[in-house]
């Protein structure tokens, strides 16, 4: 086989308090990777749709960074094009560059029957991130290939887990970030009271989707003492539209990944009405992209 096609979902990092370990995958929106084989021992990449320039010298790209750290570890001599196909726009915090990675190995894992295991591919995505963030970090690639809530169990070594959720209603405000990442702002010097604080959310997190407790899943989700702050910061309006979107009867909202777009958990009937405040709000915003509803979703990549 010389050539396949991936679908990616779109997913959304930290998931309030579980900065760099916690992620879901969405429905929608979704990107496409086509990896076709070819004999010239290098990796191209072709953007299609690309509204933000993203870059296309392999070492600099998130898929090609990853393809080139899998093909050398197997020591595959192939050339093969990467030809993302974007829907989402990136630097949104849905997870886009996390996608064409993980989209990326999956599809080299399938076309050279590599066998890899689900925690070795998010291994080796999760290295086309630097080229990206700066840092490796697993939570949105981890997402994208397992699909539902995955769980950083571990960083040394990799390990992940997913849990199979219900379908949460999901309404994004996809806000493209004004700096490629803001991770450089971010400390963890947050004190005694804000860390135990801080794990305790984290843990909440987790036994509200064991008990499908989605007060309680919103409620743990809306409190960050790491990302939020900084990140929020960015965001003209963010707290008073999170007040506002709570007070609507969302229940829970922060921002999505590595921002700067806007997550709220709600119920299906309150989709619509919120999207619709949220588009109000930002719509001033330069950055502002579109409101997306959707829900969460227990599918990764696939083969399309
Ligand atoms: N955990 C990462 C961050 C996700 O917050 O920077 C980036 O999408």
């Amino acid at each position: 086989m010389r050539s396949v096609k991936i679908k990616v979902p779109a997913t959304s990092a930290n998931v309030g308090p579980g900065y760099d370990i916690f992620a879901l995958a969405l429905a929608e929106p979704y990107d496409e990777i086509e990896l076709v084989l070819n004999d010239t021992g290098k990796v191209s990449i072709e953007v299609i749709n690309d509204i933000q320039n993203i870059p296309t010298n392999p070492s600099d790209n998130t898929a090609g960074l990853a393809a080139l750290g899998l093909l050398k570890a197997k020591a595959i001599k192939e050339g093969v094009l990467i030809r993302i196909i974007k829907n989402m726009c990136s630097g949104g915090g849905m997870g886009t560059t996390g996608a064409s990675a993980a989209g990326t190995i999956f599809g080299l894992n399938h076309l050279f029957d590599l066998n890899l295991t689900a925690n070795e591919m998010i291994d080796y995505a999760r290295q086309g991130e630097v080229a990206s963030g700066g840092s490796p970090h697993a939570d949105n690639v981890a997402a994208a290939i397992l699909g539902g809530f995955v769980l950083v169990k571990s960083y040394h070594p990799i390990d992940v887990l997913k849990l199979e959720i219900q379908e949460i209603p999901v309404v994004l405000a996809a806000i493209r970030k004004s700096l490629r990442t803001t991770r450089g702002f971010i400390t963890y010097e947050i004190g005694q009271e804000k860390l135990k604080e801080q794990m305790a959310r984290c843990s909440r997190v987790i036994h509200a989707l064991h008990t499908h407790d989605l007060e309680e899943f919103g409620n743990a989700i809306s409190v960050d003492y790491i990302h939020e702050p900084v990140r929020g910061a960015a965001i003209p309006n963010y707290w008073e539209i999170k007040k506002k979107v709570m007070e609507m009867g969302a229940y829970g909202c922060t921002i999505s990944g590595g921002g700067s777009s806007v997550i709220a958990f709600c119920p299906e009937y309150l989709q619509h009405e919120i999207a619709e405040y949220m588009n109000r709000e930002f719509s001033s915003n330069p950055n502002f992209t579109q409101v997306y509803q959707t829900f969460t979703s227990n599918q990764g990549v696939q083969i399309s």
